[in-house]
């Protein structure tokens, strides 16, 4: 399967920062990428950088979506919404979400679901804690977390899973080959349970947290890693290119 380098701009991002997404264009002109290169902005900015990308390789995501289609939800922006903007995913269930505004895996499968059935591919974010890491519950977390946010009917085309270590998030700090690789393994694993071994096997599992340059290749080689996502270092295009480059 193609691997997926996929940039979270998080809460970061004005008008002025279409000029990221030429220069990623321009840094992607003539040799095209060994990776699908994806960039997620903040919602106010989906329909200017997916302008910006028409036509090229790079493909707008946004960070999260309702679970309705439309109605009465102030500050709420439908998945179908995101579709319309020129998304063509939408993370869900990132560990900042679900601390930050309390996301139960329940409700970031129903998210997912939304956003398949908008069109849109749902990327949906797991991870440890630190605290849980300590306690030995790894693997524990993350398979119940994948167990309750696996959207109903995931295939490769609809559904790409991310682990991400919390305390690997803008921390500098990340897990080491062999911890990653036994955490992708038991995803793929569970995938193979919840869907079938042929699914199992299309659905992209990214590693996101401290993801650089300088370290991108090294986790872009272990065993069921089909990715990354990525967050500080995609905010200027020269370091996202240094990661595209590593694949
Ligand atoms: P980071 O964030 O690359 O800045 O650690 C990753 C993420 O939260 O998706």
């Amino acid at each position: 399967m193609k691997p997926l380098a996929a940039g979270n701009w998080k809460m970061n991002g004005l008008k002025a920062s279409v000029s990221e997404i030429n220069a990623l264009k321009d840094s992607l002109d003539g040799a095209a990428p060994a990776c699908d290169v994806m960039i997620c902005p903040p919602a106010t900015l989906v329909l200017p950088l997916a302008d910006a990308a028409a036509g090229s390789a790079v493909q707008i995501g946004a960070q999260d979506c309702h679970t309705a289609v439309s109605g009465a939800h102030t500050g709420d922006i439908s998945a179908a919404m995101l579709k319309d903007a020129g998304a063509a995913a939408v993370i869900v269930g990132h560990s900042e979400r679900r601390a930050d505004h309390g996301e139960t895996s329940e409700l970031v499968k129903t998210k997912a679901e939304a956003a398949i059935a908008a069109g849109l591919t749902a990327i949906v974010c797991l991870g440890e804690t630190l605290a849980e890491r300590e306690a030995g519950d790894t693997l524990s977390v993350v398979h119940a977390q994948l167990n309750g946010s696996l959207p109903g009917g995931a295939t490769g085309a609809t559904t790409v899973i991310a682990y991400e270590p919390v305390w690997a998030i803008g921390s500098g700090l990340t897990p080491t080959a062999d911890q990653v690789a036994e955490v992708h393994q038991a995803i793929r694993a569970g995938l193979s349970a919840l869907t079938s071994a042929e699914e199992a096997h299309s659905i992209r599992i990214l590693y996101g947290g401290s993801v650089k340059p300088s370290n991108a290749a090294e986790l872009m080689a272990i065993d069921n890693v089909d990715g990354a996502l990525v967050g500080g270092a995609s905010l200027a295009a020269d370091d996202f290119a240094g990661i595209i480059a590593a694949f």
